[in-house]
C-alpha cells in the first residue's frame, strides 16, 4: 500500500515504514499528557513536602544535642560484656535510686559464729556423716592429720569416708581466715 492512500485512510506518515493511524496519536497525546500531570502533582508534593519538613530538616537533627542524645539511647547495646583481667567498673549495676540497699548476707565475726551460723548446720548433728562438735572420738584421728591437712580440707572442700564436706562449709564467701578460725573452734571442743 502506498504512502499517498494511507494518509487518505486517516493515517499519518512518520517516517519510513512508520504509519499512525488517527486513533493512536489521540491516545498517544491523551497518554503523554496524564504522564505529564501525574510529574507536576509529584514535583508539586516534592516541593511542599520540602517545605513542611523545612524546619525539622536532617541538618538541624544532627546538630540539636538532645536529638542525639536520644538516638544514641534508643540504638545503645541492650547488653554489654564484662572481659576478664579487664577494668569492668563501668558495669557494675548500680541499685535503683531510692532502692533499699541489697541484702547481703552479713559475714560472721569470727569463729565460733561461723560454726554456729554454718558449720554446726552439719557439724552439730553429724549430718551427712560430719564429725560432731566435741566428738572426741571422731576428732582424733582427724586432729592427728595435722591441723594444716583440717585447714585445707575445710577450705577446698573434701569427700572422706565418712561423706562430703563441701568447701568452706557451702558458702563460698566465707574468708579463708574464718573457716580456719571455725576449724580451730571445732578443734578446741
Ligand atoms: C553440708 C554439711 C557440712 C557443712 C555445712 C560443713 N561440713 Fe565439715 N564436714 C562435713 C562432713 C560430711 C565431713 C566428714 C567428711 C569425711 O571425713 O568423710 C566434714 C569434715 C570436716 C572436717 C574434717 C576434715 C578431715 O580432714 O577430716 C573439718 C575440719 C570440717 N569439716 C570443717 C568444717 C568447717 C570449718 C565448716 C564451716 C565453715 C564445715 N566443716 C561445714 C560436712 C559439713
Amino acid at each position: 500500500m502506498g504512502r499517498a492512500a494511507a494518509i487518505l485512510r486517516g493515517r499519518f506518515w512518520l517516517g519510513p515504514g512508520i504509519l499512525v493511524s488517527n486513533q493512536d496519536s489521540h491516545f498517544f497525546n491523551v497518554f503523554s499528557s496524564v504522564i505529564g500531570i501525574l510529574i507536576a502533582i509529584t514535583i508539586g508534593i516534592f516541593v511542599y513536602a520540602r517545605m513542611l519538613g523545612g524546619a525539622e530538616s536532617s541538618a538541624h537533627a544532627v546538630i540539636d544535642p538532645l536529638r542525639q542524645a536520644g538516638v544514641t539511647e534508643r540504638t545503645a547495646p541492650i547488653g554489654r560484656v564484662a572481659i576478664a583481667g579487664q577494668d569492668n567498673s563501668a558495669l557494675v549495676i548500680a541499685p535503683p535510686p531510692g532502692a533499699a540497699p541489697a541484702v547481703v548476707a552479713a559475714l560472721p565475726a569470727n569463729g565460733e559464729e561461723t560454726y554456729k551460723a554454718i558449720c554446726g548446720v552439719c557439724h552439730g548433728a553429724g549430718i551427712g556423716g560430719a564429725p560432731k562438735l566435741g566428738d572426741a572420738a571422731a576428732w582424733a584421728p582427724r586432729k592427728a592429720q595435722g591441723t594444716d591437712l583440717l585447714y585445707k580440707h575445710a577450705l577446698e572442700g573434701f569427700t572422706g569416708k565418712a561423706g562430703v564436706m563441701p568447701a568452706k562449709g557451702g558458702r563460698p564467701d566465707l574468708t579463708e581466715d574464718l573457716v580456719r578460725q571455725a576449724v580451730d573452734y571445732m578443734v578446741a571442743q
